[in-house]
């Protein structure tokens, strides 16, 4: 089964509206080479207007870094996929280890996110990872499994064609320690195997899963030359146009 690779660019909290639109361009230079590849780059919410703005017209995808569950309502500091929809955003990343450990979000959050969402016609990027603790312990399939069970529950085999997994490590994070290519397509495969379990085999055969966790200019080639690893998450990495770049690029 051939799945169309997706390299996506997560900024965090990230560069100045200028440096934002400012990266935008250049990387919608990058994916223009490319037209073989989805490429994404989701910019801090302060900068997600210009950002799309900037960059109408290319087949650079734009993702926002949170979702709300609802359309509209009190729920101060949430973006609805109302709001997202409306500035042309494609994508939204959900359940980042970052949302999950200092802003205590859980899986059931993360489970309403995802159908706020696939509801409002945004395309979720359901983030799960172990923690260093956990693959010590052995725990390391237990937790990925809950992860994604919570995260896809009540998803239905027809949302799961917008559905896009990230696998990232938490040890991997902004540690400069990634996961080998080994470790990465051991759990990519488990992960395939769990979806076929959850759903039709085809669906597993068609579901896109990156890996996130310091990838960097010179470990995406071994990375995406993994069979069941599809594409990549990049932090740190996707700060700058030139090694963006060269990942996007990746041989
Ligand atoms: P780094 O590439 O900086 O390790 O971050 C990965 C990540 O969290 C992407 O969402």
């Amino acid at each position: 089964m051939k799945r169309r690779p997706f390299i996506a660019g997560n900024w965090k909290m990230h560069l100045t509206l200028a440096e934002s639109v400012r990266l935008a361009q250049a990387v919608a230079e990058s994916c223009a080479a490319c037209p073989d590849r989805d490429v994404m780059i989701a910019p801090a919410f302060t900068s997600l207007a210009s950002v799309c703005t900037a960059v109408k017209g290319s087949p650079l995808l734009i993702g926002a870094q949170n979702i709300a569950w609802e359309k509209e309502g009190a729920y101060t500091g949430e973006i609805s996929p109302v709001m997202l929809k409306d500035l042309g955003v494609n994508l939204a990343i959900i359940g980042h280890s970052e949302r999950r450990q200092i802003f205590g979000e859980d899986d059931a959050m993360i489970n309403r996110r995802m159908h706020g969402a696939l509801n409002g016609g945004i395309q979720p990027i359901l983030c799960i990872g172990e923690t260093l603790a956990d693959r010590e312990a052995g725990n390391t399939f237990s937790v990925l499994e809950k992860q994604l069970r919570h995260g896809l529950n009540k998803v239905s085999n027809e949302q799961m064609a917008q559905v896009v997994l990230a696998y990232e490590p938490v040890w991997a994070i902004g540690t400069g320690k990634t996961a080998s290519k080994e470790q990465a397509q051991e759990v990519h495969a488990f992960l395939r195997q769990l979806l076929a379990n959850l759903y039709e085999k085809n669906i597993a055969d068609a579901t896109r899963i990156l890996y996130g966790g310091s990838v960097k200019f010179d470990n995406i080639d071994n990375l995406m030359a993994q069979p069941d690893i599809d594409g990549a998450l990049v932090g740190g990495a996707a700060l700058k146009a030139e090694s963006f770049d060269r990942i996007v690029r990746f041989r």
